[in-house]
C-alpha cells in the first residue's frame, strides 16, 4: 500500500517533522521489486529510509520514500570457528546484537546500542569502542533500484573506510541493502582495550568478562554520554573525527599540549568532540538545538528544531573549529 503525505517525525531519530509525498513500506525483496516495477510510480524519484538514525531532514521529501522493513535473523552456516548470521536490513541493529549475545555469537558486543537498522550498518561502516562493522562483515545483498536485480557485495566490493563505503560514494542511491551476513566467532576474542570499557568492567566488579558483560559495559558507557533519541532527538556523532597529517597534529600539539590524537595509518585522527568543546560549544543551547552537554560531537533537537536550524548550527561549529584550529570538520550525518 502506498501512503500519501506521511509525517516523518517518528521515522528519524532527530525527530524532525518533514513530510514524505509518498511512502511504501517493504518487508521482503519481492515486495520491494514489485514497488520498483510499478509503472504508476515510475516517474517518482525514490528515497530509501532505514532506521532514520543518520539523516538530517532539512526539507520535505518530494519523492517515493521506500521504508525498508525487511526482517528475519537466521544462522545460515557454521564452521569449526565461526557462525554465519544473516539479518534482514530492516532489523534494528541493537536487536541483532542482543540476538547474537543471547546465542553466544561473538564479535559485535562492542557495537551494542548503536541506533539505526542493520541495512545502515554497512552504509557507513558503523564503529565504536575499537570495533567496526567491517571486522565481522561477510557479505551483503542489495537490490538495484534501476533494474530490481539482486546483487551480492563482498567486503572488498563494499570499499569500507572510516564511516565510509561504496554506498555513500560511487553507488550512492543506486542500491537498497536487503540483508547483511556477518561472520561471528565461536571463541570470543574480546576487545576491551578501549580504556573506558576496562574502567566500566572494573566498576561493575567483573574480572573475566563474557560477551554479555562487555555489551553491558558498552551500554553503560553509551547511556552515560549519549542522549537517548527517544528522549532527546539526535543522530549520534554529527561530525566525523578529522584525520590530518601527523605533522599538522604535531604543530597543533605545540600550541595545545592537551589535544587528543590517535594514529590512523601514517596520519593522525583528532577528536572532533574535543575541538568543538574547546571552541565553547559543549552544552550550548542555540534556539531549539545545541551541542550535547556530555558529548560535544552530538547535536540535539530540544523539541521543536527544524533541520535547517540544526544544519545552521553545524555550519557555525564547523566555522569556529576551522577559525581556531585550521581543521575542517566533515559531517557524518547525511543531509537531505
Ligand atoms: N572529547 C572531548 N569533549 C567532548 C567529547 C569528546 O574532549 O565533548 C574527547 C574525549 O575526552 C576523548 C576523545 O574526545 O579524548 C574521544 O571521545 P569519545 O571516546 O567519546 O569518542 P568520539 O571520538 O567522540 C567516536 C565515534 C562514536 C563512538 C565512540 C566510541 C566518530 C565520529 N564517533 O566518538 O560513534 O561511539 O568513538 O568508540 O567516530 C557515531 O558514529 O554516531 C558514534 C556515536
Amino acid at each position: 500500500m502506498i501512503e500519501k503525505n506521511v509525517c516523518l517525525k517518528p521515522y528519524n531519530t532527530f525527530g524532525l517533522g518533514a513530510q514524505a509525498k509518498l511512502m511504501a513500506r517493504v518487508d521482503s525483496v519481492s515486495n520491494l521489486q514489485e514497488i520498483l516495477a510499478d509503472n504508476s510510480l515510475h516517474n517518482e524519484p525514490r528515497f530509501i529510509l532505514g532506521g532514520g538514525s543518520n539523516i538530517l531532514l532539512t526539507k520535505d521529501i518530494d519523492a517515493l520514500v521506500i521504508k525498508n522493513e525487511i526482517s528475519g535473523i537466521e544462522l545460515i552456516n557454521e564452521t569449526e570457528d565461526s557462525f554465519f548470521v544473516k539479518s534482514g536490513a530492516g532489523i534494528p541493529w541493537h536487536e541483532l546484537v542482543m540476538h547474537c549475545i543471547t546465542n553466544g555469537y561473538a564479535g559485535i558486543e562492542n557495537l551494542s546500542l548503536i541506533p539505526g537498522n542493520v541495512g545502515a550498518a554497512p552504509m557507513q561502516n558503523i564503529g565504536a569502542y575499537g570495533v567496526e562493522l567491517k571486522d565481522v562483515f561477510h557479505v551483503l545483498e542489495a537490490v538495484e533500484l534501476a533494474t530490481g536485480n539482486v546483487r551480492s557485495f563482498s567486503a572488498s566490493e563494499c570499499e569500507f573506510g572510516y564511516r565510509e563505503s561504496v554506498f555513500k560514494r560511487k553507488l550512492k542511491d543506486e542500491f537498497v541493502i536487503s540483508s547483511v551476513t556477518l561472520r561471528l566467532n565461536k571463541q570470543a576474542n574480546l576487545n576491551t582495550s578501549y580504556g573506558a570499557i576496562d574502567q566500566e568492567l572494573e566498576r561493575l566488579g567483573i574480572s573475566s568478562p563474557t560477551i554479555k558483560d562487555v555489551s553491558q559495559a558498552v551500554i553503560g558507557i553509551r547511556q552515560s554520554k549519549l542522549p537517548d533519541p527517544k528522549v532527546l532527538g539526535n543522530s549520534g556523532s554529527f561530525f566525523k573525527n578529522p584525520v590530518v597529517q601527523t605533522v599538522i597534529y604535531e604543530e597543533l600539539k605545540t600550541k595545545y599540549p592537551e589535544i587528543p590524537g590517535y594514529p590512523a595509518g601514517e596520519n593522525t585522527k583528532l577528536a572532533a568532540g574535543w575541538l568543538i568543546e574547546q571552541c565553547g560549544w559543549k552544552g550550548k543551547v542555540v534556539g531549539n538545538t545545541g551541542s550535547h552537554g556530555k558529548q560535544a560531537l552530538v547535536l540535539v533537537n530540544y523539541g521543536n528544531a527544524t533541520g535547517v536550524e540544526i544544519f545552521n548550527l553545524s555550519e557555525q561549529i564547523m566555522k569556529s573549529v576551522y577559525d581556531t584550529f585550521g581543521v575542517q570538520l566533515e559531517r557524518e550525518v547525511n543531509v537531505y
